[in-house]
């Protein structure tokens, strides 16, 4: 840098009058920032601080207290009879992060602070665990990750990776054409969805679908039902977006609308197939009043209807709709992995611009390259054929956990539905405290949430969500042994 673009960084120096920071700061700070940046060459000699306050039009005094402070930090070196220059060593603490001295509380109403949104969404729980993943046997919603082809995978990846072109630039909005055709086809055929390709949205795991969907579908103070006991996801999404939560009873036909209830309400979100986390399926009966006597949104969280055991499985609410009212959302996390955070969302016709626009502006959308091995893994047959093999072999691991749980628990714990998914509750004896059993069972190693965790209201009675997907049989029968130790 010359002579002269130091002095032009010096005549550039700005001031805010009208601030409340005092001149002499203002001038400090902005000769430190140019000096640490180096725009501020070392050796450089500065104008006088008569020259400076003429060129800044402030007092010479201030242009003094603000040299001062420079000098005592070490920004500056003063020569007597020759001028003052920019140091040729700066202090060195200045050249790393400094710590927080001074941080500001978190409320929304401080300077600086959070905004009222972002109050909420610091302080409604989020569902997953902060701390890093461990090996929990009876973790719920893990699918059998040792028993996914991660070789297979990695080489249709690389396979893409070969290939360049389009797909390293940004994706198309809503998601990768082919993967929403290939959704489309699947969810026709399996789930009896009424859908169109276009109707379906890519988005980073359900999850970042629930946000999308209250951002567009909800304002502060809407009402949503919610099953009590219900998903903590959805719970979050729509509360920390200002929603009014009204949790409705779930029975063994999934979610009941008392007769009392009114169809004031905004939002309704259920799991017909596999009601989360009571396992139970929405019988047809409730999927048609739901239709019939509620003009709202119906989210419907189709999460892990893939492994069905016994009975046929029933069709989606979706696929009954005839109003262009539920909004069908899926993912891939179970079946797949949940790293992979892929899900999706098959919207009316009605939103699907709006949707789609929404995702593109706040999220841009899910790699690409990401998007095509997924596709190419389903085109391959692999998805078909790895749900296959997962069918059976929870089906497998679902015995041993009963067994492991009869014969280690039997008369304690009762076990809950198990005809779909990859989790059951473990119901406790009346009047036993879950959350109280769930803290005994963390000191074996054995992480299990209690049901009143995902519950609003106060539970008849308590339980333990176990999942029996993710161990081996070994791994399920010692979990067991230690889980009895805790409980018993
Ligand atoms: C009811 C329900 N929906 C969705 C999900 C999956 O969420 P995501 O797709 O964000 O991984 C889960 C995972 O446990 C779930 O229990």
């Amino acid at each position: 840098m010359t002579k002269l673009s130091n002095a032009l960084s010096l005549a550039t120096i700005t001031l805010d009058h009208a601030s409340n920071t005092a001149l002499y700061q203002q001038i400090y700070e902005r000769l430190a920032e140019a000096i640490l940046a180096g725009k501020l060459e070392a050796g450089l000699r500065l104008p006088s601080t008569r020259e400076l306050a003429i060129t800044l039009g402030v007092s010479r005094n201030t242009v003094v207290t603000a040299f001062d402070q420079l000098l005592a930090e070490g920004y500056l070196v003063a020569e007597v009879g020759s001028g003052t220059y920019v140091t040729y060593t700066l202090p060195e603490e200045l050249l790393t992060a400094r710590p927080l001295t001074n941080p500001q509380p978190q409320t929304f109403s401080a300077k600086r602070g959070l905004s009222k949104r972002g109050m909420l969404l610091a302080l409604t729980p989020a569902s997953i665990s902060r701390k890093a993943n461990r090996d929990f046997i009876f973790a719920h919603g893990i699918p059998a990750l040792d028993e996914f082809p991660f070789d297979l995978w990695a080489k249709l990846e690389t396979r893409r990776y070969r290939q360049a072109g389009r797909l390293f630039q940004y994706g198309e909005a809503g998601g990768y054409r082919p993967l929403r055709e290939a959704i489309a086809s699947y969810l026709k055929a399996s789930r009896a969805v009424n859908c169109e390709p276009e109707q379906v949205i890519i988005c980073s795991g359900s999850q970042q679908a629930l946000d999308l969907v209250a951002r567009l579908l909800l304002d502060t103070g809407d009402t949503v039902w919610l099953e009590d006991p219900g998903y903590l996801g959805a719970r979050g999404a729509f509360q920390s977006a200002g929603a009014k939560v009204i949790p409705m009873p779930v029975d063994e036909e999934g979610l009941m609308i008392p007769p009392h209830y009114r169809g004031d309400v905004r939002l309704v979100y259920v799991t017909p197939s596999h009601q989360f986390p009571i396992g139970v399926t929405m019988s047809l009966a409730r999927r048609l009043t739901l239709l019939g006597r509620v003009n709202a949104w119906i989210v419907e969280d189709d999460y892990d209807s893939e492994y069905r055991y016994t009975g046929r499985p029933i069709p989606a609410l979706q696929g009954l709709d005839t109003e262009g009212k539920v909004i069908y959302l899926g993912t891939f996390s179970k079946v797949l992995f949940p790293a992979l955070r892929v899900g999706y969302l098959v919207v009316p016709p009605a939103v699907v611009d709006a949707f789609t626009n929404a995702q593109a502006l706040i999220h841009r959308g899910v790699s690409p390259i990401l998007q095509a091995t997924l596709t190419d893994f389903i085109h391959d047959g692999h998805l078909a054929r790895h749900i296959r093999r997962m069918r059976v072999l929870y089906e497998e691991r679902q015995a041993v956990f009963m067994d492991a749980a009869q014969r280690e628990l039997g008369g304690f714990l009762e076990l809950g539905v198990m005809d779909t998914g990859m989790h059951t509750v473990g119901w406790l004896p009346p009047d036993m405290n879950d959350t109280a059993m769930a803290r005994r069972a963390t000191t074996y190693d054995i992480e299990t949430l209690p049901l009143s965790d995902y519950a609003l209201q106060h539970l008849a009675r308590g339980g333990l969500v176990l999942g029996y997907a993710a161990a081996k049989p070994e791994h399920i029968r010692q979990g067991m042994k230690r889980l009895a130790n805790a409980l018993l």
